[in-house]
């Protein structure tokens, strides 16, 4: 019991702070583990390689350097195939994808082109960018530092909105020659760019918003998971060890879980979907690429911000803890507030979220909800609640083209 206990304690936070739908997939019409019926299929190739020239579509690898020295690999697919001859990049509007926690651009190209986000778009008529911020597999690279050292490790999702974010915007919008930049975000993905508008930034270069599953305020989350961790500081505890670079599928993580799941009290399977809600609509096919692809490192500093989301209901930078660290950072003791009252009114956004999403739940989105349509011009937002959906399917879900994709892109033509 209190060998199990101890193992649960590390289990957690590996599982439960995982705040994206890496673990979250549910098979329509299966209880069985899917990594079982997946095929073996290791992918050395990066994401243009793997997924988007296997299909026959363009695309294009960019490497943007921060302002802090973080060397970022920004994919593009500038051209669909049902009218490659007709336009091709130079006359599209772009599109800049940004994907959430623990996972990477891989996310928007998980299917075949009539189910993902990324072939939908360059298909129906853009010019189609996909970031992939700091820490993940193709972004591991910094002017001066290397992911052995500490110090890469040192930023939370502050560090993308204030750098990574702009980053990539900045170099899609130049690259275009100066056209707006619709931008679609998934979890995590959409914190930032509340942040990054809430201080008026980055307003003059973005065309409109969509927010996939938004996440902001996160106090009300239902993964009882994910709050155990958060109010007993697991993450916190994990980084005064030593970890700082958050690898949900490292060595040590593997053989926490390999153990914990062989014990006959733990059902694992469960255990996945009790992080991010039952997804209605998950693909097999889909989900077992997304596993081959695997889960994405972050930093144990950024996953110690996201707990301190939930436990307290309000969107503000960093806490170091202490009101003399925060002097330091902050020039005031406590870490500076986010206003989400203060987003411009006319940047058009569309927001989507799901009843049994249980990172990005009803309360907290409706509480943001508020916040942002209390303060927006009704034409320029627009807001869909999918009763049935939970974090993954946004992403993957078999009828997000038909539910989500679909009147996204009619928003994007009145936009
Ligand atoms: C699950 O799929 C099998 C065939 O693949 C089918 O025979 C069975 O009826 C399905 N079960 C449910 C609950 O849909
Ligand atoms: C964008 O382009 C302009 C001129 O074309 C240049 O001055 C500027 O430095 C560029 N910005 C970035 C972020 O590349
Ligand atoms: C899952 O995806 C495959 C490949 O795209 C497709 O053939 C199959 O019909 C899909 N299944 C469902 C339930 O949508
Ligand atoms: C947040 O912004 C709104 C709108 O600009 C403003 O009315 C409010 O006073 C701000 N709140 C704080 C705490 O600064």
């Amino acid at each position: 019991m209190a060998r199990n206990l101890y193992l649960l304690s590390f289990l957690i936070p590996i599982v439960a702070l995982n705040l994206q739908s890496v673990l979250s997939w549910r098979i329509q019409n299966s209880t069985n583990d899917i990594s079982d019926s997946c095929p073996p299929q290791p992918h050395p190739f990066g994401m243009c390689k793997a997924r988007v020239a296997a299909y026959g579509y363009p695309c294009e690898e960019y490497h943007v350097t921060t302002d802090d020295g973080y060397i970022l690999s920004l994919k593009r697919i500038p051209y669909g195939l049902s009218d490659a001859g007709n336009s091709t990049g130079d006359t599209r509007t772009p599109v800049l994808l940004f994907h959430g926690l623990l996972v990477d651009g891989f996310c928007w190209v998980l299917s075949n082109p009539k189910q993902s986000l990324g072939f939908i778009l360059a298909d129906g008529g853009y010019d189609v960018w996909i970031a992939n911020c700091r820490g993940t597999k193709s972004s591991r690279r910094h002017i001066s530092l290397s992911p052995e050292d500490p110090a890469f490790w040192d930023w939370t999702w502050d560090e993308l909105a204030a750098y990574d974010l702009p980053a990539v915007l900045r170099f899609v919008y130049n690259k275009t020659g100066g056209k707006k930049v619709h931008y679609v975000g998934h979890s995590l993905g959409t914190l930032i760019i509340l942040a990054a508008f809430s201080e008026n930034k980055l307003v003059d270069i973005v065309r409109s918003a969509v927010l996939l599953c938004p996440i902001a305020y996160l106090n009300r989350m239902r993964s009882r998971l994910i709050l155990l961790a958060a109010h007993i500081f697991l993450a916190e505890k994990l980084h005064m060890l030593g970890y700082h670079e958050f690898n949900p599928i490292g060595r040590a993580a593997q053989e926490v879980l390999g153990e914990v799941c062989t014990d006959p009290e733990v059902d694992c399977y469960d255990m996945f979907s009790a992080v991010a809600g039952p997804d209605c609509c998950l693909n097999s096919s889909t989900a077992c690429i997304f596993l081959q692809h695997g889960p994405q490192s972050s930093s144990m500093k950024n996953m110690i911000h996201m707990s301190q989301l939930v436990r307290k209901q309000v969107v503000r930078r960093y806490d170091y803890g202490k009101e003399k660290e925060n002097m330091k950072h902050y020039g005031q003791p406590q870490p500076p507030v986010y206003n989400l009252s203060s987003i411009p009114r006319h940047i058009p956004l569309f927001l989507t979220h799901g009843g049994q999403d249980f990172l990005g739940d009803v309360p907290d989105t409706r509480h943001l909800l508020r916040t942002l349509v209390r303060q927006h011009d009704s034409d320029d937002i627009e807001v869909m609640y999918m009763p049935d959906y939970a974090h993954g399917d946004f992403i993957m879900g078999f009828n997000a083209p038909q539910l989500i994709y679909k009147p996204m892109v009619e928003f994007f033509k009145r936009h």
